[in-house]
């Protein structure tokens, strides 16, 4: 259903104004149009005038139509909603183009605005087009009547006789009014993800970017927060987020200039990526979703979390397996005597699915290290006897799921796959390919069709050939190099970083398209893919190559500000830690790895009887509690990052009957004194009884089985021992606590 006001007509646009918008009644400007996109809590108002430029008025906590109409749309108020390059060169701008007969000047003016559903949600059309040209800029704006997020994105459709060429092409914009403002932001690198940065916005401009071609969250994160009243809190405090979503190159820049704003843009990055749009073609940005909570840091990432699950992110909403992956309990050494012991003892603790991570593959050239075969993907007999139907009837016999690794958009230069097809990876027509990991790794070209018939093929071939696999772990471990391709025209090499993610998306919607109940995770070098962009195909992502448990704690933490724990893969590994060589206790990194999708990597047949007996009774107490953790909202409580000793947040159940409390120490000196954490987000008024998990004192806690008030446990909280009260030779430095609160 599409409703079209025709802002010429002043009569027309009032009887359409109860869908769309307030209408301001001041006599200037004449036909001045308010326009109320607006999610459940939440208003975001623009300015409209046919014929002239498009203003921002508002956004932040609803507003009834009385507030908008009281709005002030005049002088110094009239922001632009959306900032076109050429008549102000001088401002930072949102979009700028080259037309066909060379011009640069973008002179937009609204010649539309338009309402449509799709489903549930609503989408807020404003068609603008040049004065002087045939070109048309929708701007978007898609909002759902149980989320708190409006999505945004453009849609450019070039009406003229030649090529137009995007220079900059924004997903979206936004002004925030200066104050006392603060950005957290996402930086990090590999096995070091998602760490959280604040700062105070300060003249000049902030950008965080991305430039890898194929992974884009190792470094920075496409995502911030911005803190309206001074320095970030998790509870307190007005916050608007923002998250692109996308699976390539993106940059967000944040300016602020001598204005009274600091201006929000995010999109695509621009540079070495100019686009050419021929007669008749369009291009659309990818969604920037803009969120606002008057509830702090925390209350911004429920939001993003809960629209994620309802409407993001691939199955958001059911409940993830619980799993071994073999990656650090065998590395390379596949063999199938090893899998079926695995899978024997995953499922002998309980869990539901087996993963066999990389090392499965390969024929002239067996994948015994990360030099070769990505491209063969034909079981190796050598290591697998009976092939991947051996493995699966295994899982089966064992009563699991099974699920396998591939690394679909890469080959390797020792490979049959290359050797035949070296014209289809990524290389400047003429340059001989720059090698990735393992010395030969190369990226295939996926803006060419056939890589994109290639990829699909074999995905499909492993799916079809065993119905029975349940999970994918898509991994994807080097980045784009040597900018060129040996499809794209000479005309069009600029044109690789998009392409390649429009190829990526059409490769993964027709694996969509025949197999929604595949998991697929999103795995990039660790880390390298937790953005929504990947999210509407993938069910899940790795946080991280790095699994010591204290620094997951802060890795995790990062991450949650955007993402919720149902696609946080998050696992118990060995310990020393291959990464960090730190020793952490079991419990410790059980109790880190209970906050996210609980997994293990690690090698059972290594672990006491002991450790496994105290897994499988945690794998057992996940299950209990996992419809919270993996659907519930969550409150941080404690950040790691204020370093205060301990990090602390909690999930509670959208009905408040029950939450589950985290805390885990972060750092160990004697006479330590720690703060006492107050819980959030209970029902005040309801009953809760605590119960710990993944218990390992020799007594009880004082208030184990007891019952608390929400209002006590918000206001006062409960006492957390510094250390664990256990035989002398079993004591470290390591003390954390998972309660489980019912309201009784
Ligand atoms: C990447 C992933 C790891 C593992 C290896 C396999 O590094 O992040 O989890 O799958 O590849 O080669």
């Amino acid at each position: 259903m599409k409703t079209q006001i025709n802002l010429s007509s002043k009569k027309t646009a009032i009887a359409a104004s109860l869908a769309l918008c307030a209408l301001a009644y001041a006599p200037e400007p004449a036909y001045a149009e308010k326009i109320h996109v607006s999610t459940p809590a939440t208003s975001l108002v623009l300015d409209g005038e046919k014929g002239s430029g498009l203003s921002f008025l508002y956004y932040g906590s609803a507003l009834s139509p009385a507030e908008i109409e009281a709005l002030d749309n005049t002088g110094a108020a009239q922001r632009s909603a959306y900032p076109f390059y050429g008549n102000f060169p001088e401002h930072e701008s949102a979009m700028a183009v080259t037309h066909s007969d060379g011009d640069m000047i973008m002179d937009m003016a609204v010649e539309d605005i338009s309402r449509t559903k799709s489903g549930d949600a609503e989408i807020t059309t404003v068609t603008m087009r040049d004065k002087f040209h045939p070109l048309t800029v929708k701007l978007n704006y898609k909002t759902y009547p149980d989320a708190d997020v409006i999505e945004t994105w453009t849609e450019t459709i070039n009406g003229e006789k030649g090529n137009v060429t995007l220079r900059q092409y924004n997903s979206g914009y936004l002004p925030i009014r200066r104050g006392d403002v603060w950005l957290s932001s996402l930086y990090g690198s590999w096995a070091n993800e998602a760490n959280v940065e604040t700062e105070p916005l300060t003249h000049g401009m902030k950008v965080i970017k991305n430039k890898d071609g194929g992974r884009n969250s190792h470094t920075a994160h496409g995502e911030v927060m911005v803190s309206l009243d001074g320095k970030p809190r998790e509870n307190e405090g007005r916050v608007i987020g923002a998250a692109l979503a996308y699976t390539g190159n993106y940059k967000l820049r944040i300016d602020t200039d001598e204005s009274d704003y600091h201006q929000l843009f995010a999109g695509i990055n621009e540079e070495n990526s100019a686009y050419n749009l021929k007669k008749g073609e369009s291009f659309t940005t990818p969604v920037l979703a803009l969120t606002y909570s008057d509830e702090g840091l925390s209350g911004a990432s429920r939001n993003f979390h809960k629209w994620g699950r309802e409407h993001v992110i691939h199955n958001g909403k059911e409940l993830r397996k619980i799993l071994l992956n073999s990656w650090e309990g065998v590395y390379f050494d596949i063999n199938e005597e090893g899998m079926a012991n695995m899978m024997k003892d995953i499922a002998g603790m309980g869990g539901e699915l087996f993963v066999m991570d990389d090392g499965w593959f390969g024929g002239k050239y067996p994948r015994n290290n990360d030099s070769t075969s990505l491209g063969d993907w034909t079981v190796d007999t050598r290591k697998l006897p009976n092939g991947i139907n051996g493995l699966l009837d295994e899982a089966e016999k064992n009563g699991i799921k099974f699920g396998i690794w591939i690394e679909p958009e890469m080959t390797n230069t020792k490979s049959e796959f290359y050797e035949k097809h070296p014209e289809l990876v990524i290389t400047s027509p003429g340059h001989e390919p720059m090698l990735g990991r393992g010395g030969t790794q190369v990226v295939l070209d996926l803006s060419n069709p056939k890589v994109q018939d290639i990829m699909f093929n074999m995905v499909d071939t492993l799916l079809t050939k065993y119905p029975r696999i349940d999970y994918i772990k898509w991994d994807a471990n080097a980045p784009i190099m040597n900018h060129g391709s040996q499809y794209l025209t000479k005309d069009n090499q600029s044109h690789l970083y998009v392409d390649y993610h429009k190829g990526f998306a059409k490769v993964m919607d027709r694996i969509r398209a025949k197999y929604p109940d595949v998991t697929i995770q999103a795995c990039a070098s660790g880390g390298g893919r937790a953005n929504y962009g990947f999210l509407p195909w993938f069910d899940e992502f790795w946080v991280s190559d790095n699994t010591d448990a204290l620094q997951r704690v802060y890795m995790q933490w990062g991450t949650s500000y955007f993402f919720p724990p149902v696609v946080m893969g998050s696992h118990i590994s060995a310990v020393p830690n291959h990464q960090t060589f730190r020793k952490t206790s079991l419990k410790y990194r059980i109790d880190v790895a209970m906050s996210g999708r609980l997994g293990m990597e690690i090698q059972p047949k290594n672990m006491t009887e002991e450790e496994i007996a105290q897994c499988r009774k945690a794998i057992a107490e996940y299950k209990e509690i996992r419809p919270v953790v993996q659907q519930g909202d969550m409150y941080r409580l404690l950040s790691p990052f204020d370093k205060k000793g301990a990090a602390s947040m909690m999930m509670v159940a959208p009905d408040k009957n029950e939450a589950v409390f985290y805390w885990w120490k972060t750092e160990t000196f004697h006479g330590q004194q720690l703060p006492r954490i107050g819980m959030a987000g209970l029902d005040p008024d309801k009953n809760y009884v605590v119960t710990e998990l993944d218990r390992i004192d020799n007594e009880p806690l004082p208030y184990e089985g007891k019952a608390f008030t929400g209002k006590f446990l918000m206001e006062h909280g409960l006492e957390m021992p510094l250390d664990h009260n256990v035989d002398y030779h079993k004591r470290n430095d390591y003390a954390s606590r998972v309660l489980r609160l019912q309201a009784k």
